[in-house]
């Protein structure tokens, strides 16, 4: 695999004109994340069992074969052995919820400890979570259902791939397949909860449904919390480039590195599949939009036509760039990561993961893109890698080599 190869690919760029470039974290973005909910999510999900901060990884010798500064890749492939950043969002929902259900049933006001320590458990074996996912997301909440006792249903759709259907059940979850795409999931679920009193626990939000996916939001901000510790002499990247589903992932990131670093935030940049670019067109517009997916793209994760209402006051206002990228970039990426470039650590990156990390190369080989972006030999640029090798049969097939051969 040649870098050369990312050559004249398909790119769109948007330019957003709603930025707002004021150092102070908007005031009325707070009450969908502000430090309070971020420092919350940190200091509880950093006393679970197998936590770990997951690595921020340089990739010098990629960098410099692209012509830029540096690529800090936040390696999100062994996150509480989930093998995605996911593992934070959905499992620390399920726990705000249970503590908040428990809390009105008893009268009192409970703790995640008491959750966690069994205490409840009557009363937490009597409540059902429910969601929708592409995989991950419901891979977290089936996985924080078993650990804080509740029973669980997760709602998949037919382009789901059957290996991330049986690590759900693997955690005990009940999964329900569901005619028609992601965004059909996400409605039935919200139907069966309302049917059966059972509680969803989404990862994006819609009108009348904000409150937990805040929490959602705010458990994936334990990565940002670790990337400002890790930056190396702590200096602030220039770019980030974040691949966008419902834009809950974007809408984190946006809010807390705005939040953390204030003037010196860097330079936000989304990039989606051309099949699935609801968030490039509500930038293009202005305006939340929804996208009808035609085909269902290779970046599972990614393949989302709804914007997540929650999510998207915050990218109108704090994304400079908007992007989409083709498939085709997808194993090249995937293969550039599993041989290292030039030392480089080797990475188990899943289809999802390197969407970021796709656009940013591809860029770099477009002058007026590059141009654009601002991208030279002076930028840092940070990496969200959001998951491993999720469906391992499918990562072997692209990159020809299983997740155990690439880091042996
Ligand atoms: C691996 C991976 N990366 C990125 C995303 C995008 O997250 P969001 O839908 O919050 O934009 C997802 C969503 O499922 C994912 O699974």
């Amino acid at each position: 695999m040649n870098i050369q190869d990312f050559t004249g690919a398909t790119l769109q760029h948007h330019h957003n004109e709603s930025y707002d470039p004021s150092p102070d974290y908007a005031a009325e973005l707070s009450s969908v994340l502000d430090k309070k909910a971020c420092d919350a999510a940190y200091n509880t999900i950093v006393e679970w069992e197998g936590y770990a901060p997951s690595p921020l990884v340089s990739l010098s010798g990629l960098a410099n074969k692209i012509g830029v500064g540096e690529i800090l890749y936040k390696h999100e492939g062994e996150r509480f052995g989930l093998g995605s950043f996911k593992a934070l969002g959905g499992a620390y929902s399920v726990l705000k919820l249970l503590i908040q259900e428990v809390s009105k049933t008893t009268g009192q006001q409970i703790s995640a400890d008491d959750v966690i320590s069994g205490k409840y458990t009557d009363i937490i074996r009597g409540i059902t979570v429910i969601t929708a996912t592409d995989g991950n997301h419901g891979r977290s909440v089936a996985w924080g259902a078993q650990k804080f006792g509740c029973n669980c249903f997760i709602y998949m759709h037919a382009g789901v791939s059957s290996g991330r259907a049986k690590a759900v059940e693997a955690y005990g979850a009940t999964v329900v397949w569901v005619d028609g795409n992601y965004d059909q999931s996400v409605h039935d679920a919200a139907q069966a909860a309302a049917q059966n009193q059972w509680f969803v626990v989404s990862d994006t939000s819609y009108e009348g449904y904000t409150e937990l996916p805040k929490n959602v939001m705010a458990g994936y901000t334990v990565m940002t919390t670790e990337i400002i510790q890790q930056l190396p002499d702590g200096t602030p990247p220039t770019h980030v480039f974040v691949q966008g589903g419902v834009g809950g992932l974007a809408g984190a990131v946006c809010a807390h590195l705005w939040l953390q670093l204030g003037s010196e935030r860097p330079r936000f940049v989304i990039v989606e599949p051309d099949r699935a670019d609801c968030l490039f067109q509500s930038g293009l517009r202005g305006e939340m939009t929804d996208v009808s997916i035609q085909e269902e793209t290779i970046m599972a994760g990614l393949s989302c036509g709804e914007v997540s209402s929650l999510a998207w006051p915050i990218l109108l206002r704090g994304t400079n760039d908007f992007m989409t990228i083709e498939d085709d970039l997808i194993a090249p990426t995937m293969k550039l990561l599993a041989k290292g470039v030039d030392g480089d650590q080797r990475l188990v990156a899943g289809e999802s993961a390197v969407a970021g990390l796709s656009g940013v190369i591809a860029a770099t080989m477009n002058s007026d893109l590059a141009t654009k972006l601002g991208l030279d030999g002076s930028s840092t640029i940070l990496i969200i890698g959001t998951e491993g090798a999720t469906d391992p049969a499918i990562y072997e097939d692209i990159v020809g080599m299983s997740p155990a051969d690439v880091v042996a």
